[in-house]
């Protein structure tokens, strides 16, 4: 069959062939590799989409390192993405001056006393092995400046801002050549961050995995689009397949960002366990939990949850709750408890079934997309 051709000011703007670019995914698990690792970025991008690298969990050296290896595989554009504090000097500058690495089991002992009850007693009554995890400080969310100047450097084609308005930074950036790329969950912040002078709006529904806002996907996309105007959106939220894939450009969105479809990839960067969860997962099969991160927080359903909703302790602010979720889950990660390990992953699990290459994945959804918006209108539909 002849290459199809989907293009839309998107592709425009970043020099890419289709307009699907693979999300940004960080670690979900301390010490676990990254959710969109090098591998699926290059295979995105290679694949006329575009790839970004999930830069949340890297320590800034590690961060230009992961840059350059993208670099050297691919001449494709591809993009960055990193979770932006509120405060720039975040932690009074603890990720430069500090330690580069602590155990976990330090950092637990600063916790509140009955979160640190709660893990004990967990373990003690389900017989966890104790694992030692060695916790970076000196992370890319610990040390934003410095990891913006890494992307600045290093020219990378499109910064995108996981959490956080990267407005301030969209001067040097252009300065450098780059696209600005900001993630929103409601139409206020699409406004706020449209007027900031971003280049493109990412906006993401309820449905989403990962950290994610209140408003479903199919609302929150025309609102998004008229509160963000002129800056161009792209939908992200619930998005598996080519009628995703059309719907959101029928909606006026210049394209989709895609996570959970491609963290079920080859290329993807989820542990074993969690890309099973998603093949088996119904529509039913995530939750929205604090659990995690102490933020409202999309997995694939798992019996951490109710341990957690059973404990009667409110989440400690983000990222430290990360701290307490990570204690445990990485105890049963060791003791191969899979019903209490879930990924973070978006409703669209239910859609999945196979683990494919990323640029099948990218193919097939492309090709579903043309038909539908060029001849295969569903067959209820008449329309002239
Ligand atoms: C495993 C995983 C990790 C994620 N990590 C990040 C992250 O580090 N930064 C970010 O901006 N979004 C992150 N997200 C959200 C995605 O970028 C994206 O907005 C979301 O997956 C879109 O919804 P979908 O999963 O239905 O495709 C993550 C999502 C998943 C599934």
């Amino acid at each position: 069959m002849a290459k199809r051709v989907l293009r839309t000011k998107l592709c425009d703007m970043l020099g890419i062939e289709y307009p699907v670019i693979a999300a940004g995914m960080g670690p979900t698990l301390i010490g676990e590799t990254t959710g969109a690792p090098v591998d699926l970025v290059v295979a995105v991008s290679e694949a006329g989409g575009m790839g970004v690298l999930g830069g949340s969990g890297f320590s800034v050296e590690s961060l230009r390192d992961a840059i350059r290896e993208i670099k050297a595989k691919t001449k494709k554009p591809y993009g960055v993405d990193l979770l932006l504090p509120q405060k720039l000097d975040v932690g009074g500058g603890l990720g430069q001056k500090g330690p580069k690495e602590l155990p976990l089991s330090a950092i637990l002992k600063a916790m509140p006393q009955s979160h640190q009850d709660w893990v004990k007693k967990i373990k003690d009554e389900m017989q966890l092995p104790e694992v030692e995890i060695i916790v970076k400080m000196n992370t890319t969310t610990m040390r934003p400046q410095e990891s913006i100047q890494v992307c600045i450097d290093e020219k990378v084609p499109l910064f995108c801002a996981g959490l956080g308005n990267p407005g301030f930074m969209v001067k040097d950036a252009h300065a450098a050549g780059m696209k600005v790329l900001g993630i929103t969950g409601n139409a206020k912040n699409a406004r706020r961050m449209a007027q900031s002078g971003i280049d493109l709006l990412v906006a993401q529904g309820h449905e989403g995995g990962g950290h994610t806002g209140r408003i479903g996907t199919m609302a929150l996309l025309p609102q998004a689009i008229d509160a963000a105007y002129p800056v161009p959106v792209l939908a992200a939220g619930g998005i598996g397949d080519g009628r995703g894939l059309a719907a959101a450009l029928a909606m006026g969105c210049v394209g989709a960002w895609v996570g959970t479809r491609f963290l079920a990839t080859d290329e993807g960067g989820a542990l074993p366990v969690n890309k099973k969860h998603i093949i088996d997962s119904t529509d039913e099969d995530t939750r929205v939990s604090k659990a995690y991160t102490g933020k409202t927080l999309r997995a694939s359903y798992n019996k951490f949850h109710d341990l957690w909703d059973g404990s009667g302790l409110e989440p400690l602010p983000f990222p430290t709750q990360v701290l307490i979720s990570s204690a445990l889950l990485a105890s049963f990660v060791q003791a191969k408890k899979d019903d209490y390990v879930g990924g973070l992953a978006g409703q669209v699990s239910g859609l999945i079934k196979e683990i494919k290459p990323a640029r099948q994945v990218l193919e097939e959804m492309v090709e579903e997309a043309v038909d539908i918006l060029t001849r295969r209108l569903p067959e209820n539909v008449t329309a002239k």
